[in-house]
Formats: C-alpha cells, structure tokens, sequence
C-alpha cells in the first residue's frame, strides 16, 4: 500500500515537480493518494452540491469518496415541523454523492443538538411521555432511512450521546427514555436499512472515561444483538490538544469492540484554544488577541500546523487496518464553522485546502515520509 501512494508521489517528481506545486496538485487527488489507507471524505453544504461554489465543487469530485452534510440532514432542518419533512436539500446532497460514485454518510439521526425544537416537546412544551418519544424516534428514522435506503451507505445513528467524564449526556432523549434511547436508534435504524452500516460519533473521544464509556455501551450494543459497525472520533482538534498517544490508546480500544473507527469530522484550529468541546451552545466574546492571524497564518505558524499534522496523520496511517475513513470537516478553511466557534468573527485555518484551494504541505509530506 506504501508503493501505490509513494509511486503517485514519485511520478510528480519525475515531472520535475516538488510535491507542493501547483502541478503536483493538479495531477494528485487525496482519494487515490489515500486510497489504500482509508476513504478520504468531506463535509459538504448546499452551494457545493449545487455547484453554486464551483471551485468547491470541484474541489470535492476531485479529491474526495466519501461525503457527509454539514447541515441538511440534522432533524431541524430536514423534519422542522412534526408533519413537515423538508427533502430538498437532503435529495440533492444524496443525488451528488450517488452520481459521483461516493461513499454518502447520513448525519445525524438523533442528536441533542441542532435538534427540530418540536421533537420531544407537547403542546405546552412540556417534555413528551416515553411512548411518544419512541413513536416520534420511529417516524423520524423510518421516513429518513427509509427513503435513502441503499443510498446512504453509513449512519451517524447517535450523536454525542456521552459526556468528558463518561456519564450520559441529559439530554431531552435521555431525560424521557433514559439510557434505552440509544439501543432503541440502533435497532430502528437496521430495520429501516439492513444493509446500512451505523455508527455512534462524538468529540473528545481521546479522553480516557468516554473511552472506557463508549467500549462498554458499544460492547453491550452488541451483546443484545444490535449491528454497530462503526465508532466516529470527531476529531475536532487543536495546536496543544488532544494528546495523540490517549487519541491512539482510543482507536485500539474502540477497534477492540470489532468496530471500524473513523475520524469523522477533523479539522484542527491554528488559533488559541478557547475551548476544546464541540458544543456549539458554548461561545467564548470576541477580542482581538483571541484572532491573532486575520490577514493570513505566519509562515512559522503554518510550519508548526502541517508539523503537528504529519504527526497526526502518520499515527492515523499506523492504525489504517483498522480506520476505513478519515473525514474533514468542510474543504477549505473559509468554509470552516471554525471561523465562527467558539469566538465570532475569527480568522481561522484549520482543513485541507487553504482559502485558494491550494492543499496544506503535510498531505504529501506524510506520504513522502512513510
Ligand atoms: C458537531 C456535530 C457536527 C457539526 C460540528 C460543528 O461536531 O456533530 O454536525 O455541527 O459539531 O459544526
């Protein structure tokens, strides 16, 4: 598998390329630069699928086999209204995917988060009893599996379902239906599409009590009998977090259950950390010393950047019998929801490509190292 990537690098070279030109670029696509590793994914929003953003378009049927939605598919957006389902921008982003001959991956099915403001509450607002939650959750999965059945190949079923500190999230599903929620999701989900592969994703997932947390939800998942295929490490990282030896310690533990793992939604700031969760709740008041590079990254910051990601990527590499995708996300760094989180209004340079679509150097690098 090091021959097919390093030969891709080493044709650049005989065409009297370094491996960071704008050539190189031209001629090499990450999913076949990667193709032996893991499936190279992205997360994609609604002006890439219609091409309205042309360049990123083009950006992700180049270089990318496997897509998810940013947005489209979270219950606020594709289920507003209890008896409204809003298919538009969901069918287009699987019609892209399908056309293009991508890996699709359906994001999310229950979520806290982003989560239609109807979905566990009664007519006064009050939370729903157990039986209507079950009956929403079955409505829900079955309408959006079901009509994306043998389309959508993955399933983020369950979505941050786990705290930092290996406790259950108390979140309106947990309040109503207490831990079952989860098992129920899974079990929904491989009725609605038995040939579907589902997942359980979080952030934080190098912190060493959701680690242990998820091995035995996952374990005893499975124990019931329930199909878990696969375990999502966000991946939403920084300059001085997580430590990738406990990232490491992670995707051995969470292989163990004889799941696959997949980093699903990485990018890593270049900015001060101001937090180190994904709750998109959880904002941090603009100041300008939290915003240091509004014009551009500093050479030597960039340095450190693609250093810190060789080594990121080269221990991904190590375990890539055991991850099937590695997932960005967005494409390039002006997409990124972190030029708005955790401080509005920052400058941020945390995926792939850079705001001129040209790839970052440590893609190449790591391949040359390996
Ligand atoms: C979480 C979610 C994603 C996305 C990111 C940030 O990690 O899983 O859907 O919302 O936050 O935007």
């Amino acid at each position: 598998m090091l021959a097919v990537a390093s030969a891709a690098v080493a044709l650049v070279t005989v065409q009297g390329c370094s491996c960071t030109s704008a050539t190189a670029q031209e001629l090499l696509a990450l999913k076949d630069l990667y193709g032996d590793y893991f499936k190279m994914g992205a997360a994609i929003n609604t002006s890439q699928v219609s091409g309205s953003d042309s360049l990123g378009q083009a950006t992700v049927k180049k270089h990318f086999n496997s897509i998810v939605a940013e947005n489209c598919m979270k219950s606020e957006k594709i289920h507003p209204e209890r008896d409204r389902y809003d298919w538009v921008p969901a069918d287009s982003f699987v019609n892209f995917g399908t056309e293009n001959g991508m890996q699709v991956v359906g994001h999310c099915l229950v979520w806290h988060s982003q989560l239609a403001p109807w979905f566990p509450l009664d007519d006064n607002g009050k939370l729903v009893c157990a039986d209507t939650l079950r009956q929403r959750m079955a409505d829900h999965i079955n309408a959006v599996v079901g009509r994306y059945k043998g389309r959508v190949q993955v399933w983020d079923v369950c979505n941050e379902v786990i705290l930092d500190d290996g406790t259950y999230r108390e979140s309106p599903f947990y309040q109503i239906l207490g831990k079952e929620y989860i098992p129920l999701a899974f079990k929904l989900a491989h009725e609605a599409d038995p040939d579907a592969m589902l997942a359980i994703n979080d952030f934080n997932m190098a912190t060493s009590a959701k680690r242990e947390a998820y091995v035995a939800l996952v374990n005893d998942m499975k124990a019931q009998g329930l199909r878990v295929d696969a375990i999502g490490m966000q991946a939403h990282i920084g300059m001085d977090y997580p430590d990738f030896g406990e990232f490491e310690k992670s995707i051995e533990a969470f292989a163990g259950t004889g799941c696959q793992v997949m980093i699903t939604e990485w990018d890593m700031s270049a900015l001060p950390t101001v937090k180190r969760t994904a709750n998109i709740s959880e904002t941090v008041e603009y100041e300008e010393m939290l915003n240091p590079y509004p014009n551009g990254l500093p050479q030597d910051v960039a340095a450190e950047w693609n250093q810190r990601m060789t080594d990121f990527m080269t221990m991904l590499l190590r375990h890539s019998d055991k991850i099937t995708r590695f997932n960005a996300w967005g494409v390039c760094d002006s997409d990124s929801w972190k030029n708005g989180w955790p401080v509005p209004g920052r400058v941020d340079y945390p995926l792939l490509f850079d705001r001129n679509y040209q790839m970052k150097p440590f893609l190449t690098a790591v391949l040359n190292n390996n």
